[in-house]
């Protein structure tokens, strides 16, 4: 447990999320420009629990803790469609936001939540943490010092087995699967091969008993010509990485997005003929994403970047579904 800076920012979470259980919340633990102050929950007694292991005072609804004194910033772990109301009446509070992933379903309510940050001079930064991993920016080195040529092709799955919806399950959060996984390779591609991607085809597969799009795949060109080629659902075994094929060499990381604070990633890496593995530094992705939100406010930094990404990664998203649209079985 690390101590708390003294300007630490104040935050409110809305929701008791399993993702804000299992990784968000005990990684702030570490993160001192971070202190929890309040959890909202529609169940009260969830709240409590939360509370009593991450620390905050419980509030019984959502809009009750957007009127706290004590909340700076809130973050936002809802169901994806529920992202951009919480985060226009967060915003409309004067509250910073940090939302999970995918920030937006659609390309409007990324476009509207961003222009009302930026009328109100908050920040809005979508929990992107793989982003913050150092794994990424040592391998991006690695690629700009020649490790295997110019890079000729960017390749990325992303895989999560789900068990098949029985009656009475939460159609909601099922309904958002696809999008909440196609988003990592998607994001991950737009770091590799840089801004300005273009769709160039895209598919998805029909309903099935794991949701009302399972499975798709993409095929990206960026304006230099370098393809990406993407492939995500939630039917298929676990899967989590990307390949880099070059002029002299390729290179492939395994586990790269839901990647485990204690784990040595290991980048295997293929040239001439030869294979070589290359231990890269664990690191604290979530922990390391909640500094960059917190810095950002506590330094006034330029909040544009933030909102720039959410636009750009909605416009892809948006490009891809309506390019699988024109393939659907
Ligand atoms: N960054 C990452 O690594 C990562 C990983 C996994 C998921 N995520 C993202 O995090 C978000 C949450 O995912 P999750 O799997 O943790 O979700 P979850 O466990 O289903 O939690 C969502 C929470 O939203 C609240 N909620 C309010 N209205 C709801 C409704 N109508 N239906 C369901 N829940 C409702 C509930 O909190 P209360 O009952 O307490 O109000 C619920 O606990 C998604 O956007 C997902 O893509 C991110």
């Amino acid at each position: 447990m690390t101590g708390k800076d003294a300007r630490a920012l104040r935050l409110g979470v809305l929701g008791c999320a399993d993702i804000a259980r299992r990784r968000t919340l005990p990684s702030l633990e570490r993160q001192p420009l971070v202190r929890v102050t309040a959890v909202a929950s529609r169940r009260i007694e969830r709240a409590r629990e939360f509370t009593e292991q991450f620390g905050g005072t419980p509030v019984r609804d959502y809009e009750a803790l957007l009127l706290r004194d004590d909340v700076d910033a809130v973050y936002i772990p809802l169901p994806p469609e529920l992202h951009a109301e919480w985060t226009l009446r967060a915003l409309e509070a004067g509250k910073h936001v940090w939302c999970e992933k995918p920030f937006a379903t659609s390309l409007a309510d990324a476009e509207k939540a961003v222009a009302l940050a930026r009328e109100r001079g908050l920040l809005l930064m979508e929990n992107f943490m793989f982003l913050h991993h150092s794994q990424h920016a040592r391998v991006r080195e690695l690629v700009a010092d020649g490790l295997i040529g110019d890079v000729q092709l960017f390749a990325s799955e992303f895989g999560i087995p789900l068990q098949p919806a029985r009656d009475g399950s939460d159609g909601l959060r099922r309904a958002s699967t696809l999008p909440e996984v196609a988003a990592y390779p998607l994001r991950a591609a737009q770091l590799f091969l840089g801004p300005g991607l273009r769709v160039v085809g895209a598919q998805v597969r029909p309903p099935s008993a794991h949701g009302p799009r399972p499975a798709g795949s993409a095929l990206l060109q960026s304006p230099s010509g370098v393809a990406g080629q993407l492939s995500y659902g939630v039917e298929h075994a676990y899967r989590s990485g990307y390949e880099l094929w070059g002029s002299r060499g390729r290179l492939r990381l395994e586990r790269a997005f839901s990647t485990p604070d204690e784990y040595t990633p290991v980048l295997k890496v293929e040239r001439e003929g030869r294979l070589e593995e290359i231990a890269l530094s664990p690191d604290r992705h979530f922990t390391n994403t909640a500094g960059v939100f917190a810095r950002a406010v506590l330094d006034a930094q330029d909040f544009a970047p933030h909102g720039d990404a959410i636009v750009g990664h909605a416009r892809l998203v948006d490009e891809v579904e309506r390019a699988a649209a024109l393939h659907t079985v």
